[in-house]
């Protein structure tokens, strides 16, 4: 079967570097986009970029929206560092971005090809102005596969989950679409998925550029929830939208209707999931409630060592 088209729109950030390697091994990426998210639009960027060079990808990166939609720009340093990928000794980018038209990317590409997925995990600004200015583009799509949202608690606030706070407007954009197929990655799901110290060793032991740069990474990531929260174990938030593409059977769905809340005090950017029995909500997504999360690590660990 043929590898599934994807575009990947991310905020490189440690998660997003891993779901680029995994999406790379197991998709056609007809493209990266970035966007502010974990860190400013340009760090997102050359992130990509280092990436995309340190493995060997030949990816275009197209840069996209360096702001929200209406809210102002916010950024998680303490997850992912002042540049987004703290942790390794950061080699040099000799890369540019293709164009700073992540949006136009997105049409173009979505026009040009069938059945292509977006796979947004970052704050969904980019998706958002694609929709609003080519609406005929989302009927083409084969799905969105997001990771983002929550069914329960937040991490950015009790409420809610960084990429959906962060552009709470574009979320509701996105999920309103009546999207043919939208899969949601939510924290209920990716915090089932997590890396700790075997997965880091595992990389290490492996030994290879992309791997020890991966390692670095996780021991990193690893720190700051060991800081903050007493845990030997890490998300890995981002793949999960990547394997929601590339193996939906390692996934439990259940249709949804998912809504946004934009203006909560305590609640911007709160995914309202209505689970009530017998609901006549129609629903706009597939929520992943479980998955395999043995089979999904091995996946991830086998990616980052393929490169060498
Ligand atoms: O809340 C987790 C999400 O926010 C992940 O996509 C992570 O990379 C950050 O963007
Ligand atoms: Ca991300």
């Amino acid at each position: 079967m043929a590898a599934p088209k994807i575009i990947l729109d991310c905020d490189p950030g440690h998660d997003d570097a891993v779901a680029i390697l995994l999406a790379a091994q197991h998709c056609d990426v007809l493209a990266i986009t970035t966007v502010s998210g974990n860190a400013p639009l340009t760090l997102t960027t050359q992130n990509a970029l280092l990436m995309c060079e340190l493995a060997g990808l030949d990816i275009p990166v197209h840069a996209g929206a360096d702001r929200p939609l209406l809210v102002p720009a916010a950024h998680a340093p303490r997850a992912h560092g002042a540049t987004g990928l703290d942790g390794p000794p950061r080699p040099e980018v000799h890369r540019s971005e293709a164009s700073n038209d992540a949006v136009g990317c997105i049409i173009e590409t979505v026009r040009g090809h069938d059945d292509v997925w977006l796979v947004p995990v970052g704050p969904l600004t980019n998706i958002a102005l694609a929709f609003r200015q080519a609406p005929d583009i989302v009927e083409r799509l084969a799905g969105v596969s997001l990771m983002g949202g929550a069914i329960g608690p937040g991490n950015v606030t009790p409420t809610a989950e960084f990429n959906i706070w962060a552009d709470p407007h574009a979320a509701q954009i996105v999920f309103a679409t009546g999207a043919p197929l939208v899969r949601m990655a939510g924290l209920n799901l990716t915090h089932q998925l997590c890396v700790g110290p075997t997965e880091t060793a595992a990389l290490r032991t492996h030994g290879g550029a992309v791997s020890t740069f991966v390692a670095d990474l996780f021991e990193f990531y690893l720190a700051g929830y060991r800081e903050r929260a007493g845990l030997e174990a890490a998300p890995m938030h981002d793949p999960c939208a990547v394997l929601a593409v590339t193996r939906p059977d390692l996934f439990a769905f259940t249709a949804r209707h998912v809504d946004v809340e934009t203006d909560g005090t305590l609640t911007r950017g709160m995914t309202v999931a209505d689970e009530r029995p017998g609901t006549d909500a129609s629903p706009n997504c597939e929520v992943a409630y479980s998955l395999d999360a043995d089979a999904a690590l091995a996946l991830i660990v086998d990616a980052v060592c393929s490169y060498g």
